[in-house]
């Protein structure tokens, strides 16, 4: 024990991370173990890399950005039903699964617990996770089927996600045979001085990995294994806070299958310039997305000699994979992004800091980063009103009330 210790502090003097072991006598012997074990699994060289990036102004990256070829669902014509019936033969077999990407709180909508437990104040009050799971069984039961159904959680809500289902008898889906959970990775957080951050429990303070992590979870959690076993050949991946998400989709499917690509993505045509969606483009010749965050005012509104925006296909994180895709991308490590974020720690003299601002460095990849590893991807328009009603804010765009008005538009129809 006492070399472990040794070694162990012998590493954070190495990284000027000793703080570290500041509350370690304070803690009890489990909690001692487990932060020790904490300290031998970090990546300091990765979390020094990580810090020293947050200072550098966003490079801008010199590779070529061009417009990406699209399909519109509603200009197929008579191949529609080409795609349709291809898609409906994989669908039939049993090749298809879904997994959702729930890792995240529902936070920013002021909800307390996993933001797939949100009810989105329809009549029925039905949570974002059963609009999600009638969306799937519905449309499987066309086809005689049961589409398994794999959902992402995190360390932060693993447990009350999987509380929620027993809840509701897992929306008709049977635990561990055709509905799984798998939780995300994470890395600890940083403060403005790149030292890891110790949270309130006397261990180090981790955050999710973000959503790029979907495809090493799926690996390291032994899905990709499981779906391979299930005879899966093609995984669709999707976020928890779009309760019109069209999950089953055949003509997608068909499309995809029909170009010869192991990736595709639905898009919507972008509302306006300013509207906080990522699109698609290619980098260099392989797809690509640029995020709303990092496009520039000129790309965003530049436009064809239709008018229509040339880069206006937005990401609704309605992607479908081919599991050798999934294998593909879960071994190719991805760049981080860093967000600033209130994060309630103790500080060095064994004080619980809540901060009233940001103060911490998260660090998240995107699951689009990867797709650069993939030759081509087929890029398939659809309906805003029929596939995205996302509910993001607690108030305004992308709000519990637009989805609301969406999804009661669409079936009322
Ligand atoms: C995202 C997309 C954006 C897209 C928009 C459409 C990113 C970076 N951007 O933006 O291109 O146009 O949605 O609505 O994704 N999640 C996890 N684990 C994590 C982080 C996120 O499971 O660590 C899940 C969330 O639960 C959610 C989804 O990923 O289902 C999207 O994450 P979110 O942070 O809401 O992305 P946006 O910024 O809204």
């Amino acid at each position: 024990m006492e070399e472990r210790l040794e070694a162990i502090k012998e590493k954070l003097k190495k990284y000027g991370q000793e703080h570290l072991l500041n509350g370690y006598e304070n803690l009890d012997e489990k909690k001692q173990k487990v932060l020790l074990s904490q300290i031998e699994n970090i990546d300091f060289d990765l979390i020094k890399s990580l810090y020293q990036n947050t200072a550098k102004e966003i490079k801008k990256s010199d590779a070529k950005v061009e417009p990406i070829e699209y399909l519109d669902k509603y200009k197929l014509k008579d191949k529609f039903k080409y795609y349709q019936e291809i898609g409906e033969k994989e669908i039939k077999q049993g090749k298809l699964a879904a997994v959702t990407m729930a890792g995240g709180q529902g936070t920013r909508l002021g909800h307390n617990g996993p933001k797939g437990t949100f009810d989105i104040g329809l009549d029925s009050h039905k949570s974002l996770f059963e609009l999600l799971s009638e969306n799937i069984k519905n449309e499987a039961k066309k086809y005689n089927v049961v589409v398994p159904w794999f959902i992402m959680t995190s360390d932060e809500n693993n447990e009350a996600t999987i509380e929620f289902f027993k809840k509701h008898n897992f929306f008709g889906y049977e635990y561990n045979k055709n509905i799984f959970f798998f939780k995300q990775g994470k890395l600890p957080m940083v403060d403005t001085e790149g030292r890891i951050l110790i949270g309130e429990d006397g261990l180090i303070k981790q955050a999710a990995d973000g959503h790029g992590g979907v495809y090493e979870a799926l690996l390291k959690n032994g899905m990709i294994e499981k779906m391979k076993q299930m005879g899966i050949e093609w995984i669709y991946i999707g976020g928890v806070d779009n309760c019109l998400a069209k999950i089953v989709d055949p003509v997608f499917m068909g499309v995809t299958i029909d170009k010869g690509v192991i990736g595709a993505s639905k898009s919507v045509v972008k509302a306006n310039p300013k509207e906080n969606v990522g699109v698609f483009c290619k980098k260099n010749g392989r797809p690509s997305i640029i995020e709303y965050t990092e496009i520039s005012p000129e790309m965003a509104e530049a436009v064809d000699k239709n008018g229509e925006l040339l880069y206006g296909e937005s990401n609704i994180l309605c992607h479908v994979f081919k599991l050798s895709a999934i294998e593909k991308m879960a071994v190719e490590p991805l760049p981080y992004h860093s967000a600033f974020k209130k994060a309630t720690y103790i500080d060095r003299t064994g004080n619980v800091v809540v901060p009233e601002t940001p103060n911490a460095y998260k660090f998240e990849a995107f699951l689009f980063d990867a797709f650069g590893e993939l030759d081509d991807m087929a890029v398939f328009r659809v309906k805003r009103e029929e596939e995205f009603a996302p509910v993001k804010n607690a108030t305004g765009v992308d709000s519990p009330e637009t989805a609301r008005t969406l999804y009661n538009s669409l079936y009322k129809k």
